[in-house]
């Protein structure tokens, strides 16, 4: 921290050892895309389809403060978000998680990771379906939601429509990949009429309320 003019100011040239050694940094995947964001080169992830791991802690911490008793995602790739949130269930010792994904080896790896860490299946499990079926199939008992499938706006349109039928005042859910350089999904999360809040972060995120 430098001192300027009695405020304290972040250096730009800030603590590079701070920052994750193995995770690639955003900015390979987003550096320069969202007009909404710059240094990207400060949020990690695994990859350009994963979550990013700041957002993943987030939702850790999230799922800490409001306690869902029943959590879905929808697209879980590796797992990453997944993982987090199975995490934060089991500190909690309540609740549980159902995962997704339209490509089989990607559920099963996230059920072996789940597994690897005595998650599986009391607290989390992936299946194999589309988002939209897993919301349909699971209905009221769903207390917050992870939107993260397909990039086309329809499809997590379709999700989300599907999920307010059943979602419960005060409940939440997170739509990832807001920002506006993903047209659709931007045009979705500016269609729901929820209160919601923006997070600017390189692929952006909007955290909306039942209300
Ligand atoms: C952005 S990645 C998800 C990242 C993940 N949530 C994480 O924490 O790393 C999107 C995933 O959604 C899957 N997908 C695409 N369309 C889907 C659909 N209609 N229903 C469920 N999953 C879908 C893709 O196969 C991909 O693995």
């Amino acid at each position: 921290m430098v001192k300027v003019r009695g405020f304290y100011k972040v250096e730009k040239n800030y603590n590079k050892n701070l920052i994750s050694k193995n995770m690639p940094k955003e900015n390979e995947y987003t550096g320069n895309i969202n007009p909404l964001c710059q240094e990207t080169e400060l949020w990690t992830t695994r990859d350009e389809q994963s979550s990013e791991d700041e957002t993943n802690e987030f939702l850790g911490a999230l799922i800490r403060l409001i306690k869902p008793k029943f959590i879905v995602e929808t697209g879980c790739y590796l797992g990453d978000g997944t993982l987090a949130m199975a995490r934060a269930l089991r500190v909690n010792g309540v609740g549980r998680i159902l995962t997704c994904d339209i490509i089989q080896e990607r559920v099963d790896e996230v059920n072996k990771r789940l597994q690897e860490e005595g998650l599986y299946p009391e607290i989390a499990s992936a299946i194999k379906c589309e988002g939209e079926a897993l919301i349909k199939q699971c209905g009221s008992v769903i207390d917050f939601a992870f939107i993260d499938s397909s990039p086309d706006g329809k499809v997590r349109g379709a999700e989300i429509k599907e999920l307010l039928k059943y979602l419960r005042p005060l409940k939440m859910f997170a739509l990832h990949d807001t920002a506006p350089q993903h047209k659709t999904i931007n045009a979705v999360a500016n269609m729901v009429g929820l209160p919601k809040v923006y997070f600017n972060t390189p692929r952006g995120m909007t955290l909306f309320m039942k209300s």
